[in-house]
């Protein structure tokens, strides 16, 4: 089957233009070819000029992750057929969130950057939980985020990085979890209290982006979360995004519901809040400002803070077990 691949090209040292541009090859297309043997085929015998990286072919190296009708996935691990007829068409882009070096081939090197920044290795701890034996249970832990093979899409699939560029981000996070989620782990804490920081673990807005793109089901929102409960359980809380948990937690408490004039006080501190105002009055000409006054304690509020007792119980319980 003759299959159309539209393809994304830039070239930073084009002679007419250095604007990206589309190109299409037709590609004759047998059952279970891969995008990747598909670019390689139209590299060979269309235009060598087409720039791509690849090295293993099998899933393990990372280095093919592309954007394939607009989503990011390991070209190696991509079959043309399913996909064509799922979609309906062939559009090979960049990886977004990535400066495109040329073609295919994006700019790696904020995301190593990143990637040392959370420093990818054990820091040995003197006296490790139950020696240097990892059990079964423990290693569960972090599993997952063993399994990250680096392929970056994950980043390029990210809504708060795509807005801000300083975001430590998701494979970076998952990386970070790999080691304070490790028993024989010496530097937890220290290394809590730097991703508590700003750009680092509070800045995911939650889209599940990340989690639902990984080809190796790494789920760094997962990650994220476990780090975010860790950093709490540590008392890092000298921050925004532990500040704004803490009162909403606080405020569901207090009334059942979110009080959110309160909870900006809260997060921001008062001078900050102030900066908020415009908003609020935004929000109050278009009937969204709650009113905690006027609408206090939602009814059978005991119910919600017997909850909220037994949850911490249980909390501690853990807490308490390590
Ligand atoms: S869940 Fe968070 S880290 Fe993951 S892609 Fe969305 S914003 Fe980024
Ligand atoms: S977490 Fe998943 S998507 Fe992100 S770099 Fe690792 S393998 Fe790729
Ligand atoms: S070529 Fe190694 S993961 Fe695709």
């Amino acid at each position: 089957m003759k299959i159309r691949f539209k393809i994304r090209r830039f070239d930073p040292m084009g002679v007419e233009s250095n604007e990206p541009y589309w190109q299409a090859y037709n590609v004759d297309v047998a059952e279970g070819m891969t995008v990747l043997e598909a670019l390689m085929t139209i590299a060979d015998r269309d235009d060598p000029t087409l720039s791509f990286r690849r090295s293993c072919r099998s899933a393990i190296c990372g280095s093919c992750a592309v954007r394939i009708n607009g989503v990011p996935k390991l070209a190696c691990n991509t079959q043309v057929l399913p996909e064509y007829k799922k979609k309906g068409q062939m559009v090979i882009e960049p990886l977004s969130n990535y400066q495109v070096l040329k073609d295919l081939v994006v700019d790696f090197t904020p995301f190593w950057n990143k990637m040392e920044k959370v420093t990818p290795y054990l820091v040995p701890s003197k006296e490790p939980r139950g020696g240097w034996r990892i059990e079964k249970e423990d290693a569960k832990a972090i599993d997952k985020a063993q399994k990250c093979i680096m392929c970056g899409s994950c980043n390029a699939s990210c809504n708060s990085l795509e807005v801000d560029r300083s975001f430590i981000g998701p494979s970076a996070l998952a990386k970070a979890w790999r080691f304070v989620g490790d028993v024989r782990e010496g530097e937890k804490k220290r290394r809590l209290q730097r991703l508590s920081e700003e750009h680092g673990v509070w800045d995911c807005v939650r889209c599940i982006h990340c989690t639902e793109y990984c080809p190796k089901d790494v789920d760094p929102l997962e990650a994220i979360e476990n780090l975010r409960a860790r950093a709490m359980e540590e008392n890092i809380t000298d921050n925004p995004g532990a500040k704004h948990v803490l009162a909403l937690v606080d405020s569901v408490n207090r009334v059942g519901r979110l009080d959110e004039a309160a909870m900006t006080f809260k997060t921001l501190g008062f001078l900050r809040s102030l900066g908020m105002i415009p908003f609020g009055l935004k929000m109050e000409i278009h009937g969204k400002m709650p009113h905690p006054i006027l609408f206090p304690a939602i009814e059978r509020i005991d119910e919600v803070r017997r909850i909220y007792k037994r949850t911490e119980k249980e909390r501690k319980k853990r807490k308490k077990k390590g």
